[in-house]
């Protein structure tokens, strides 16, 4: 809790700035990403990974939450880059990101993809399956130099999770399988080939995750996986564990936190190294939720309550599904707070609903609040992670404004779309042959 918090309890303080004063300059729905607690979290998982005698690099998950500011944040926190799409290569490159920093991940790549991926330098490319392949070895050329990649392989770990966000189950769509002969012959032929420089495997087993046992099996059965390739004449020198790391949303979850797991985790690499005799590994990880999720808060406007026939509250905000999927989406579920109201007892159980016409337009399912007043200010709280990114114009509702905060100060670093943003793209074409 911040000094200004402590001095006003009853009104929420965002990075020192009140969340009254944010929604008066920039209007709701408003992102607010706090970037003190972004950089402190992107040091905790630097400082944590850096404690082992194992190389080690963070790589930040873009699509958890990116724009030209978050990746200037990124770099001058000296982490790592992981980008899936041209889209999100293209912001990273935009703000001057460097490329040899750059993870480019995905399963189905384009070609138009891959060229500008191989054109900007890009440091390592993760290769998902063999189709990719072929396309880069259609698409290189000799003044790309030997390209460094990593594969994306499937230990078969299920992490309990969200079915949605679990990835590494056996029918999974993404990487190949350690225990298909094919894997260990595509490494072989990637190893052989000229074009590339086999850098080593990657896997991610999913989203959301809190217990340790799930990425200790899948670093096991990856570590197994490498002495064998090893015995194959297949070099890995780097092993990716991919993300996953689960953050507190709403009272009782209890995620690892990465002070204490990873430098675990990262000696136990290291220990199994020396028993299955490989040489050591340089260890990478991609957190995206867990760096920016609890840094994020969205302010919006109530608008009204009703209460139906059948006895349910609701609160309508002026936001909606289209700023705030992961509720319908998954069942996730968020805190709420009146943000000028903070220290009144709760009165009532409320479903936060937005404007979005479809029932399903549910924010926050259950909501302990004092009855909201028309015009004031509901917070929903850690929503850094996967809002913006994953926001959409359903309804041709503009995307909100996202502003970062610091030390009592705030920075616009996304200007909220306007009605003329929503046309921007449209035209009125005749029909041609
Ligand atoms: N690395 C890879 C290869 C991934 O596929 C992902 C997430 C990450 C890293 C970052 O995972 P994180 O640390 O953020 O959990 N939209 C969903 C999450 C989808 C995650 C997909 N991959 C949600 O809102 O929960």
């Amino acid at each position: 809790i911040s000094e200004t918090q402590k001095v006003h309890p009853e009104e929420l303080h965002i990075g020192g700035v009140s969340a009254r004063a944010l929604a008066e300059k920039y209007g709701t729905p408003l992102y607010v990403m706090d970037e003190e607690a972004i950089r402190q979290r992107m040091r905790e998982f630097k400082y944590a990974m850096g404690k082992s005698s194992l190389a080690t690099d963070v790589l930040y998950a873009s699509k958890a939450f990116l724009t030209l500011a978050m990746v200037k944040i990124i770099q001058e926190e000296d982490l790592s880059l992981d980008v899936v799409s041209g889209g999100e290569l293209y912001t990273a490159l935009a703000a001057g990101f460097d490329p040899s920093r750059i993870y480019f991940h995905g399963n189905n790549k384009s070609p138009e993809e891959l060229e500008y991926a191989l054109a900007s330098g890009v440091g390592t490319i993760i290769v998902d399956n063999e189709d990719e392949v072929e396309r880069m070895e259609s698409l290189w050329t000799p003044s790309n130099g030997p390209q460094s990649i990593i594969l994306r392989v499937n230990p078969g770990i299920e992490a309990h999770t969200h079915e949605y966000i679990s990835t590494t189950k056996n029918d999974s769509k993404f990487g190949l399988s350690i225990f298909q002969e094919e894997t260990l012959l595509l490494l072989q032929r990637l190893q052989e080939d000229p074009r590339f420089s086999l850098q080593g495997i990657h896997c991610h087993i999913g989203s959301q995750i809190f217990e340790k046992s799930s990425f200790f099996a899948a670093a096991e059965e990856m570590l197994q996986y490498v002495a064998k390739l090893y015995s194959q004449g297949v070099v890995i020198r780097t092993l990716n564990l991919g993300g996953g790391f689960g953050v507190r949303y709403v009272e009782g979850d209890e995620p690892v936190s990465p002070e204490d797991f990873l430098p675990e985790l990262l000696k136990i690499v290291e220990n199994r190294c020396q028993e299955l005799g490989i040489p050591p590994l340089k260890i990478l990880i991609e957190p995206g939720r867990a760096i920016v999720a609890n840094a994020g808060t969205t302010l919006y406007r109530v608008g009204g309550t009703k209460t139906t026939f059948g006895g349910k509250n609701y609160v309508f905000v002026d936001g909606s599904m289209a700023d705030h999927i992961r509720t319908v989406l998954y069942g996730a579920e968020y805190e709420a707070v009146l943000a000028e109201r903070m220290t009144e007892l709760p009165e009532e159980t409320y479903t936060i609903t937005g404007k979005a016409c479809e029932s399903g337009d549910i924010l926050v399912r259950e909501a302990r609040l004092p009855k909201p007043r028309k015009g004031e200010i509901l917070a929903i709280l850690s929503t850094g992670a996967y809002h913006y990114s994953m926001a959409s114009n359903y309804n041709r509702l503009p995307k909100p404004a996202v502003v970062m905060v610091r030390e009592g100060k705030s920075r616009l670093v996304v200007k909220r779309e306007t009605y003329e943003d929503l046309i921007r793209q449209d035209v009125e074409e005749e029909y041609e042959a």
